[in-house]
């Protein structure tokens, strides 16, 4: 089905939906062109696949756009994706404020060239008032890591070992603010969740495809969007 319309009526739709966008790397070579078109493609993608999501309407959106892991990629890809996030929230946050879209980051800042950290600051700071969409850019993120500081951040808070449940735990994570994963998406063709919401995506339902991510268009995600409306779920109960 491509038809949005007859989609945005069916009962289930998730609140918040994560992407893992891989593939654009062999995008850009199937094309003979170096790996950095194929990002830039994928960051494009972003751009419109947000826009479409903000239009169902779906609450929030989270993208995995650098993992502590991708450090040991070669320096210039590294250096070529800080510049596109970069260029990225200097193109488009003010089009995604304009939306009602609040921008947020997840991850360690700090580890970021400052250029990038002062750009993400402007851009939150920018769209915090936001309410019709959240929009969490992961970059500088990993699940193990994110559980890490939160319990750095609970010892240093004091907080007792009786006071400390799954609610508390989760009012420490980045993503405090936005509810747990409805429906996590992958591109490329991998099946794995690399390190990415470990806590959030317990009980999401997942959707593997082997379309690379620059090529992932509204049909793709009309597609797995049935596929979620079709799915019953449990959460462990009957
Ligand atoms: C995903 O595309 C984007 C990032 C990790 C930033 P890849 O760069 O992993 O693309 P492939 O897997 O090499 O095709
Ligand atoms: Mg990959």
């Amino acid at each position: 089905m491509t038809n949005k319309t007859a989609i945005s009526e069916l009962s289930k739709l998730p609140t918040h939906i994560a992407f893992v966008p891989d593939g654009n790397g062999r995008w850009a070579e199937r094309r003979g062109l170096p790996r950095l078109h194929g990002h830039r493609a994928g960051a494009e993608n972003m751009q419109r696949m947000v826009t479409y999501l903000n239009e169902y309407p779906i609450k929030y959106v989270t993208l995995y756009g650098f993992s502590t892991e991708n450090w040991s990629r070669p320096q210039d890809e590294v250096d070529g994706l800080f510049h596109l996030l970069e260029e990225f929230i200097i193109t488009y946050v003010p089009e995604i404020s304009k939306k009602g879209i609040q921008l947020r980051h997840i991850g360690r800042l700090n580890q970021l060239p400052e250029y990038l950290q002062i750009a993400i600051k402007n851009a939150t700071e920018l769209t915090s008032k936001n309410d019709r969409m959240t929009l969490n850019v992961a970059f500088n993120y990993g699940g193990r890591g994110e559980i890490v500081d939160a319990t750095r951040q609970i010892l240093t808070d004091g907080i007792k070992p009786e006071e400390i449940d799954e609610r508390l735990f989760n009012s420490y994570l980045y993503t405090r603010d936005s509810p747990d994963v409805d429906l996590l998406i992958r591109t490329g063709d991998e099946t794995r969740l690399s390190n990415f919401l470990i806590w959030q995506t317990a009980y999401s339902e997942y959707h593997f495809t082997k379309v690379l991510w620059p090529d992932f268009g509204k049909k793709d995600i009309d597609r797995a969007l049935l596929s979620y409306s079709r799915r019953k779920r449990r959460f462990g109960g009957l």
